[in-house]
């Protein structure tokens, strides 16, 4: 098990009441799955995608990602896994406009102490991967929708994470790139990747090979199956 999540409660206080987002979630992820976890506007799909991604912590319950206790980590330690060991993808792409998709792409390595020549090579083996090396010394404005989202899939690959993370990845996209975005997750899928994938759109979430289901917090379906 890669991810293991037991009772995961997520609570935010606004004023005297206290909104109760996550309930007793409880979230097992494979080396090597595709899960998809879908739900409608609300339902707490981006509060479950910062606990997963380390980018917020909660409430109660305990969270392990590989051999580590995710809720027992420094802010720094947090960063780190954030940085080596999980791979984002959000809706709205998230490049820096002034950098090539190259420099876009190097950047978590950048991060990570890997020296020039190293990141160069491997940026440039990850924007092969996602069919883009005729565009690496293209800016963001120099792209399309789904190039850009593209890009940022290589750089989210670059790492060599342990899981992708991806938060309505086809969300911005036309309905072509979009199918493009599902065909190389589907390929990176079948090399070994592990993906978790959020979404509100049943023809997306359907790409995986299991779908869970969340509703005012509460996630259903366990064992991976729907
Ligand atoms: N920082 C916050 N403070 C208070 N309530 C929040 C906060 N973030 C999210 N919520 C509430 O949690 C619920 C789930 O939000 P969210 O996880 O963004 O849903 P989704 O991504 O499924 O649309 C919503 O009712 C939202 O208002
Ligand atoms: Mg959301």
């Amino acid at each position: 098990m890669i991810l293991e999540m037991r009772d995961i409660c997520k609570d935010y206080a606004m004023g005297k009441n206290v909104t109760h987002v996550l309930k007793n979630v409880d979230l097992d992820v494979e080396q090597g799955e595709y899960l998809a976890i879908m739900g409608p506007s609300g339902s707490g799909k981006t509060t479950l995608m910062n606990l997963v991604g380390c980018l917020d912590t909660p409430t109660s319950g305990s969270y392990n990602l590989g051999d580590r206790d995710i809720t027992k980590l420094t802010h720094r330690q947090l960063a780190e896994v954030r940085n080596k060991e999980i791979g984002f993808v959000f809706q709205s792409f998230n490049l820096l406009p002034k950098l090539t998709a190259l420099d876009n792409v190097a950047l978590p390595l950048l991060y990570g102490g890997v020296r020039k020549s190293e990141r160069r090579r491997r940026a440039a083996e990850a924007l092969e991967t996602v069919g883009l090396s005729d565009r690496m010394d293209y800016r963001p404005d120099q792209l399309s929708g789904g190039q850009c989202q593209r890009v940022a899939i290589a750089r989210a690959i670059v790492g060599k994470p342990k899981m992708l993370l991806a938060d309505e990845p086809t969300g911005a996209l036309d309905s072509a790139s979009g199918e493009q975005v599902m065909e190389l997750f589907a390929r990176l899928h079948d090399s070994g990747a592990t993906i978790l994938m959020i979404t509100h759109d049943r023809s997306i979430a359907d790409h995986a090979d299991h779908i869970r289901f969340i509703r005012d917090g509460v996630l259903s379906g366990g064992a991976g199956n729907e």
